[in-house]
């Protein structure tokens, strides 16, 4: 019997208990609190798991503190009355890790909050090793920019930014009149910089959801993760395919381009001097595609550019060509896949001719195909804001990477200064799209104007769009023109 009983509790536990898991990856020493659950110091790589966390709570980072063998003393920021061992929240400014398991629809619900202000960069998400992580509708939120080098004046804290309610103390910002209450400039502030934070009290738009049981991972100072995207294809004598992935330089690279479709036309890739489409030649990249693949690099097939024939002359026009792609570069099958049987991670559209319509359909039918193996989504659009052809297209929200082309384009482009980028770029920033890259030319020749020389771009221009959470990173036209750009900036994207 007592056996029994013991089995009982430990499949329930085993099976049932939520788990989270906190990691300090930051430089520094971080005191980890947690209410409930106490505290812990942590230096750089160590971990904390609190177990069988159940109901509401909270976890965030306290700085610089110091504590007797007793277990008193203070710390800079997010001190909780003096003890290492939390029983009351933080003193702000903190951000914090806030969840609710179990909670409608047997769901948690979880997020990071700068209600409080903040301290520390910190990203919240279900575990990797979480199974039901697929479920979830956002499994992760995050506010790891540099919240405190861009913190407005008034709110500035030694240790972080602080909040409007603890700086001005009015009803406004503490939400204490009893009535709903909007987002105030200083929330927006903090959208700006951590677009899925929880940001004032009413913030419930951003609330995350998994299903209860799924473990948990807070980190303190999660890895940035942005990369460089580059364009290959367009010039023979810029190395293969395998090789571009070899520099590790690259996350995405795009195969441009798929030149002709559309309009009835049979489509036609372009692969200037690497290969002849025309007589079957390119099928042979299929080996590069996966070996790149195997490093972690998704490749993209581009389609469009600036000398192709294409034209989507309707809606289902815009089907056919999907149903051509899914079949002769992604997950279907056709006897004439132009690259052979390797199978590409998605579509990239660079779209800069034939007329502005129907692009939003063919992004809607490539991802249809998605059920069934996923396809990325990418975009590269002219700067100037909204974009011509893919403006309709992007408000779709179904793109994943939007590189936007700050160059050949005299209003928004870099030139002596970065003002007009900065401008644009905040306006781009704000489209429903998973990330936003800044799309540069690789060297002076590769574009009519708008290089930024690399220090400058470290010091002057990354500083800034690195801000803003949806930053993904920069994207290169082209490899061709890469003679050392991407290593120059690789360590500041
Ligand atoms: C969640 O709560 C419901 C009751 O509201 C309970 O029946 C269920 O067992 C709980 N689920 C977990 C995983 O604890
Ligand atoms: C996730 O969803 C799939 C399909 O909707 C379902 O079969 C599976 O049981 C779910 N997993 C969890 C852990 O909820
Ligand atoms: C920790 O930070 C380093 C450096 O930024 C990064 O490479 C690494 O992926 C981070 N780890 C996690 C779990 O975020
Ligand atoms: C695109 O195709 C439509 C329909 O055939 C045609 O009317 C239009 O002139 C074409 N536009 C371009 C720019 O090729």
């Amino acid at each position: 019997m007592r056996l029994f009983l013991l089995i009982l509790i430990l499949s329930f536990a085993s099976s049932r208990a939520t788990q989270i898991e906190i990691l300090n990856n930051c430089t520094y020493t971080v005191w980890a609190a947690a209410n409930p659950g106490g505290g812990k110091q942590l230096k750089q790589g160590e971990t904390w798991t609190l177990n069988d966390v159940t109901g509401s709570g909270r976890i965030w980072g306290r700085t610089k503190c110091t504590f007797g063998s007793d277990g008193r003393g203070k710390c800079a920021s997010g001190d909780c009355n003096g003890r290492l061992d939390c029983q009351v929240n933080g003193r702000a400014p903190n951000n914090l890790a806030e969840y609710s398991i179990n909670q409608t629809n047997n769901a948690d619900v979880f997020y990071v909050s700068v209600v409080e202000g903040f301290n520390i960069p910190m990203e919240f998400g279900a575990a990797a090793s979480s199974s039901s992580s697929s479920n979830c509708s956002n499994s992760v939120s995050r506010c790891a920019t540099d919240v405190k080098g861009a913190c407005p004046m008034e709110l500035r804290d030694p240790e972080g930014c602080n909040n409007p309610c603890t700086v001005f103390g009015n009803s406004q910002f503490c939400c204490t009149s009893g009535n709903i209450c909007e987002p105030t400039s200083y929330s927006k502030f903090f959208k700006d910089l951590c677009q899925d934070a929880f940001t004032f009290p009413y913030d419930f738009d951003q609330r995350n959801s998994c299903p209860t049981g799924t473990d948990y991972k807070v980190v303190f100072c999660p890895a940035s993760a942005s990369m460089i995207i580059v364009y290959w294809g367009q010039n023979g004598d810029e190395g293969s395919l395998a090789q571009t992935c070899a520099t590790g330089n690259y996350g995405i690279v795009n195969i441009a381009f798929l030149a002709t479709f559309g309009n009835g036309q049979t489509p036609l890739i372009n692969l200037a001097g690497h290969c002849d489409p025309t007589t079957n030649g390119c099928t042979g990249l299929s080996s590069d595609i996966k070996a790149c693949q195997s490093k972690g690099i998704k490749v993209m097939l581009s389609i469009g550019g600036g000398a192709g024939s294409y034209n989507l002359s309707s809606a289902e026009d815009a089907r056919v060509i999907a149903d051509y792609l899914w079949n002769n570069f992604l997950g279907g099958q056709s006897d004439s896949r132009p690259l052979g049987d390797a199978v590409l991670d998605g579509i990239d559209f660079d779209i800069v001719g034939g007329t502005t319509m129907y692009w939003d359909e063919l992004a809607k039918a490539l991802i249809g195909y998605s059920q069934q193996r996923k396809v990325y989504l990418t975009a590269a659009p002219q700067c100037p804001f909204p974009d011509a052809w893919l403006g309709s297209a992007l408000n779709t929200g179904l793109f994943d990477y939007v590189s936007v082309q700050f160059y050949n384009n005299a209003p928004c482009q870099y030139s002596d200064n970065a003002d007009n980028l900065k401008s644009y770029w905040s306006q781009w920033i704000l489209i429903p799209a998973g990330q936003i890259f800044l799309g540069l030319p690789a060297s002076p020749e590769a574009s009519g104007g708008g290089y930024v020389p690399p220090d400058v771009l470290s010091s002057k221009v990354l500083p800034f769009i690195k801000r803003f959470s949806k930053y993904g990173g920069v994207m290169l036209w082209s490899k061709y023109y890469d003679n050392g750009y991407s290593s120059a900036i690789k360590r500041n994207v």
